[in-house]
């Protein structure tokens, strides 16, 4: 306790009252194992004598009702003491959203959350007296799978669990806890082609990817024949039509990259691609000059692989992320009908504001392609981007017929320029 007297500021005061709590622990701990003797001890040498003592009773060995009126007090007095244990445990270890004071949660997790006093007390530039471990609340509904991707060798290899830890982000457990753990190799070096053949590479070696696991496909040559979402009908086969997008139009909807780069005020510079595929949005931008991360996650395909491997910026993150991103700082926000993000408004409001926030004002938003499942679906983003006050460069209501289906359907594309406001 010497050197604890010699600190000054916030960091004391939280040291002395982590100690505390750690000598409180200890004590309820003695507490607990004591009750539980003095009842084991009261169990077996109970005598007549003892008995005496507690009741004024004149036949004390027949009276049972007595005896239990007893031992349910003691056990009442341990399940009270272990929840007062549990409780300050968890104060200890400072985390209040998940309770990993619950039994089978794995080491790991409970070593990561901890909070981490800094050692010289609090810091003047940041204000801050620890170090909190970051992992989304969501985690909290999700614990089993937590603690199930938790449990792995430290300094081993992680096991081959992308698509439990996908699972997670997918239940809104995001961020995922950090790991001691090395993840299993992707790329073998010379495999890769150099910028910007990379782009177009159309031949991928599989082991650029670390697991196929728990895809349909185990190769890029069976992804390049697949329809995996809206977006990416055969967008792996990046030397074939996927070549075509965005500098040919197949109708109206289909704007140009030169004709919307031409719009940019001030310069299109860095870009943010929302649902971008396999990354052929970027690799036409990076061509020009422009610097795009496309935001995908692994979905039926290792798409986050495929595009750094044609030497592009893949961002691992779900739309219900707040975008990691500062205010203002994108020239450009691509997006297409991945902006969908389900039947509340409101979601679409949440999503809708966060990237108005990291577009510059003059800054260009495209939408491209948005599929509208209805004319309510139209109506509501309709009104929700007019109500952002953007200046509408383009936009065009067009109708597609589905080559599946056959069924006509109806796609909203739009280029617009967010206003600076005062
Ligand atoms: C046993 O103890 C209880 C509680 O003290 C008392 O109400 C009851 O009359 C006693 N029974 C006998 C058989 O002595
Ligand atoms: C991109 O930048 C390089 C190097 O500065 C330059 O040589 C090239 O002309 C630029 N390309 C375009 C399309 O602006």
């Amino acid at each position: 306790m010497g050197s604890v007297s010699l600190k000054i500021g916030d960091g004391t005061a939280r040291f002395k009252r982590a100690t505390l709590c750690t000598s409180a622990v200890n004590l309820l701990m003695i507490l607990s194992v004591l009750t539980t003797n003095l009842f084991a001890l009261y169990a077996f040498n109970y005598s007549p004598i003892h008995l005496h003592l507690h009741a004024h009773n004149l036949n004390p060995h027949k009276n049972i009702s007595l005896i239990s009126e007893h031992v349910s007090l003691i056990l009442r007095e341990i399940g009270s003491s272990q929840k007062k244990l549990a409780k300050m445990e968890k104060e200890l270890l400072g985390y209040d959203t998940i309770d990993i004071s619950r039994p089978n949660i794995a080491s790991e997790l409970k070593l990561f959350l901890q909070h981490h006093q800094l050692p010289l007390g609090k810091d003047s530039r940041t204000g801050i007296t620890e170090m909190v471990a970051s992992v989304g609340h969501s985690c909290e509904r999700s614990t089993d799978l937590l603690s199930q991707y938790m449990n792995y060798k430290v300094s081993g290899s992680c096991p081959d669990d992308w698509s439990l830890a996908q699972k997670l982000i997918l239940r809104g457990c995001e961020p995922l806890p950090r790991r001691r753990c090395f993840a299993k190799g992707g790329s073998k070096l010379g495999l890769l082609k150099p910028f910007p053949l990379s782009l177009w590479s159309s031949v991928v070696d599989n082991k650029v990817v670390g697991s196929w696991s728990g895809y349909g496909c185990k190769g890029f040559d069976c992804l390049s024949k697949k329809k995996l979402s809206r977006e990416c009908v055969n967008c792996f086969d990046v030397g074939g039509a996927e070549n075509q997008r965005y500098v040919k139009s197949k109708g109206k909807n289909d704007f140009l990259l030169d004709d919307v780069l031409g719009l940019g005020s001030g310069g299109i510079r860095i870009g943010f691609d929302i649902g971008g595929g396999s990354g052929t949005f970027a690799a036409r931008m990076a061509e020009r000059n422009v610097t795009v991360i496309t935001n995908t996650l692994n979905v039926d395909a290792p798409f986050s692989e495929f595009i750094s491997s044609r030497g592009l910026f893949p961002l691992y993150l779900s739309l219900d992320h707040r975008f990691p991103f500062y205010d203002n700082v994108f020239d450009l926000v691509h997006a297409s009908s991945g902006l969908d993000v389900g039947s509340k408004v409101e979601k679409l409001e949440f999503l809708m504001f966060d990237i108005d926030r990291v577009l510059r004002p003059g800054g260009l938003f495209w939408l491209d392609n948005f599929y509208c499942a209805n004319d309510e679906k139209k109506g509501v983003l309709t009104r929700l981007i007019e109500r952002f006050g953007y200046k509408k460069l383009k936009w065009v209501v067009g109708e597609k017929v589905d080559a599946a289906s056959g069924r006509s359907e109806v796609y909203l594309s739009a280029v617009l320029q967010k206003p600076a406001r005062g």
